[in-house]
């Protein structure tokens, strides 16, 4: 009895002095982060959670997740999140962890040398089908009369429903679903000089839902009167250099000629009455003459000549 007593003393004993030094060893007990949730837009997935702040130490973090099959057929297995095994920062990218559209759970502990946190986990379960979806962005090109429709590309789960129509009194609207982004797709060949609208929303079919529509965005076909005005007016313009040309070519060529050798009429007394061949060693002089004349000319002096000429 004396024996059982003094044990149980003992005992205390040793809980009392023993349990204050391993409690001020583990004063610095690490809490496990909070306020876990994940955010979701487009079917990006991120989970998030408060940084464990320990004063002058790097707290690090390791994720692990469940989906419905783990929580209800493998005994609560849970499963280490692909990329988020002892990260420094208070965030990890989930998206390839979720390959269903169930509910999945994930957990978080802080890590800090050899010390681990109990883990923390999400107060509701996450259903990828609450992703937020943005409508797309989307670009439209005229090439012709071809009305060509290109979306940003937002992954492998998105299609396009596109709406478009002619901008007309009693004209239907048309659909058509474009399967991935990042391609130029056509829509319809326009009628010369009618406009037509366009718009938009992102379908995922794996969850079942569709963004809003984008805003309406309108292009106008080229006129068939304006391209006529058009091929008029560079057709006048070959026309004109066709006929020009030539005539310039002509005046220019004439011009030189009478600046080189301008026809005087010559006087009766000065009339060459020798031999012929005297008369074309006479003009082959004069042509020698006429050149040098030709290369001290200025441009100016040229141009005026020409309009005088011209007028
Ligand atoms: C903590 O995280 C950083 C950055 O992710 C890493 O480089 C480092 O090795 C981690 N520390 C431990 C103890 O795992
Ligand atoms: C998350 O991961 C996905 C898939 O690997 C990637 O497409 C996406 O850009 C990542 N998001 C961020 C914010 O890093
Ligand atoms: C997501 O799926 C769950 C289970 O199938 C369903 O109960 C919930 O209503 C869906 N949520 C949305 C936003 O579609
Ligand atoms: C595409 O949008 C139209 C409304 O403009 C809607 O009637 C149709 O059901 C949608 N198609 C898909 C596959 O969502």
């Amino acid at each position: 009895m004396v024996l059982k007593e003094a044990s149980a003393y003992l005992g205390v004993w040793l809980l009392c002095t023993l349990i204050p030094p391993l409690l001020t060893d583990e004063a610095v007990i690490l809490p496990a982060p909070p306020d876990l949730s994940v955010h979701s837009t487009n079917m990006k997935h991120i989970l998030t959670w408060s940084p464990v702040i320990v004063p002058g130490e790097t707290v690090n973090y390791s994720v692990e997740y469940q989906g419905e099959y783990e929580r209800y057929y493998t005994s609560s297995h849970w499963i280490p999140s692909s990329w988020c095994s002892s990260i420094s920062t208070p965030e990890c990218n989930v998206t390839d962890d979720i390959t269903a559209t169930v509910a999945y759970n994930f957990r978080v502990k802080a890590i800090l040398g050899t010390q681990s946190s109990a883990w923390s986990t999400l107060k509701e379960l996450f259903n990828r089908n609450s992703t937020v979806l943005t409508s797309p962005r989307m670009k439209i090109i005229k090439d012709g009369y071809h009305l060509i429709v290109e979306f940003e590309d937002m992954g492998p789960y998105f299609e396009f429903n596109v709406t478009y129509w002619k901008k007309s009194p009693n004209s239907q609207e048309l659909y058509k679903i474009v399967r991935e982004g990042g391609s130029l797709e056509h829509l319809v060949t326009m009628e010369a000089g009618a406009e037509y609208c366009v718009k938009a929303q992102t379908v995922v079919e794996i969850i079942e839902r569709s963004s809003a529509f984008n805003q309406v965005e309108c292009i106008r076909a080229q006129d068939e009167s304006h391209l006529l005005a058009l091929v008029l007016f560079s057709s006048t313009g070959l026309i004109l250099l066709v006929v020009g040309l030539p005539l310039f070519i002509w005046k220019m060529s004439q011009l030189l000629r009478y600046s080189c050798c301008p026809v005087v009429v010559l006087p009766d007394t000065l009339k060459i009455t020798d031999s012929p061949q005297k008369l074309i060693s006479c003009k082959k002089e004069d042509i020698e003459t006429c050149d040098t004349v030709v290369r001290v000319m200025y441009s100016e002096e040229l141009f005026r000549s020409w309009i005088q000429e011209t007028l």
